[in-house]
């Protein structure tokens, strides 16, 4: 069972960037994380990163057929993006929408998210450990099919 694990533009910064706000965690550890905590589930991890929102998309679209859910942290496009919630909205597979951040506790424009609605989960504020909780859901939904 193969969980698509993706992360949009300036998540490759994670570590660097605002440490204060997104943590300390490299993209590297967080990727490590997630397939530590889906080996114990039972899952694999194929887990992607860009920048460009096109790629994203195109990366959503492999889980139309070869993954069994999404875990999506969209970054900014999150607040902006009308054709990757498409995308997202087209699967037939369980998607957790994940923030590190509270995106509710900060800039207004933030609070808004064009994937919210059609995803199955949204977690945010939990930083990295997110990304555990969206898997631990994933595999109850998977594995027990409910
Ligand atoms: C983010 C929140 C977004 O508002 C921001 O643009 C990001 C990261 C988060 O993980 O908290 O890039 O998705």
């Amino acid at each position: 069972r193969r969980v698509l694990v993706v992360n949009g533009p300036n998540l490759d910064l994670l570590g660097r960037r605002e440490p204060a706000v997104y943590g300390t965690d490299t993209l590297a550890d967080l990727v490590e994380r997630c397939r530590r905590t889906a080996g114990e589930l039972g899952l694999e991890v194929d887990a992607r990163q860009s920048n460009h929102e096109g790629v994203l998309i195109d990366t959503v679209h492999e889980a139309m057929t070869d993954f069994a859910g999404v875990i999506i942290n969209p970054g900014g496009y999150t607040h902006t993006s009308v054709a990757l919630r498409d995308a997202l909205a087209a699967l037939p597979v369980p998607v957790v929408e994940v923030h590190l951040s509270n995106v509710h506790a900060r800039e207004s424009f933030r609070s808004h998210s064009y994937v919210s609605p059609v995803a199955t989960a949204v977690i945010a504020g939990a930083g990295v450990t997110g990304y555990d909780l969206a898997l631990r859901f994933l595999a109850e939904k998977v594995l027990r099919r409910t």
